[in-house]
């Protein structure tokens, strides 16, 4: 890995965390040159840059050394941590960020009966989460089939290709519009700024000191 001496985030390229994760980094004093819809922005005054991409390729690429930290969901971070393979270098939740909030929930269909954890065994649960789900399935000591889906995992159950789901829940109105009911809250999640374990021991590291100390700043300010 070459090393660089600028800083690199990593964040969603368009999406729900999008607006608000680059607002937070301008009111941390950071502007970038390039417009906001380009995959690499140029810091303008300090050495940061950004990388735009896909939510769920962020881990990998801080786990890769290609960027410094990046700004994702802790739902995105966690089920990486337990599915991103035994060579992943372990990643670190630096700070919460208070925007994008949203829970992995279960959710059934209005006519299945659901009153615990061990009425789905036996079941299968679609999700784009196959570790968060996983491992809440082993604590509950549950048998589940879970069935692995990269995308429009509510309408599963109508397409009969699961009974129940595991997603993420923000306003409800997904569920709603897909006649689920909300069984179980998972984890409960927000956008938070992720990094290695061991900040780098350079200029990047000082960097990303400096930038965490204007984080708490803005963010005391907002509460
Ligand atoms: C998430 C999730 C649901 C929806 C829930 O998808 O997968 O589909 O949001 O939000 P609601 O409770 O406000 O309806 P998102 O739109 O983030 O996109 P993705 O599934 O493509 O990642
Ligand atoms: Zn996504
Ligand atoms: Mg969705």
């Amino acid at each position: 890995m070459k090393t660089r001496d600028r800083l690199r985030i990593a964040m969603q390229k368009s999406g729900r965390l999008t607006e608000p994760a680059l607002d937070l980094l301008t009111r941390c004093g950071l502007t970038f040159r390039q417009s906001r819809d380009k995959l690499f922005c140029f810091g303008e005054g300090e050495p940061v840059d950004l990388l735009l991409v896909r939510d769920d390729d962020i881990p990998g690429l801080i786990a890769q050394g290609v960027c410094d930290l990046g700004i994702v969901g802790r739902n995105v971070l966690n089920e990486f941590q337990l599915t991103g393979g035994v060579d992943a270098a372990p990643l670190h939740e630096w700070r919460p960020l208070g925007f994008g909030r949203c829970r992995l929930s279960i959710a059934v269909p209005h006519d299945m009966a659901y009153e615990r954890a061990s009425d789905l065994g036996g079941q299968r649960v679609a999700t784009s989460y196959p570790g968060l789900l996983g491992d809440w399935l082993r604590t509950q000591g549950v048998d589940t089939q879970v069935v692995t889906l990269a995308g429009s995992v509510e309408i599963a159950p109508k397409l009969g290709t699961a009974d129940a789901i595991c997603d993420l829940v923000q306003s409800g109105g997904t569920l709603v519009a897909n006649q689920l009911r909300e069984v179980e809250v998972l984890l409960e999640s927000e956008a938070v700024l992720a990094g290695p374990q061991t900040l780098p021991a350079d200029e990047r590291g000082d960097m990303i000191e400096l930038l965490l100390k204007r984080l708490d700043g803005v963010i005391q300010v907002r509460e």
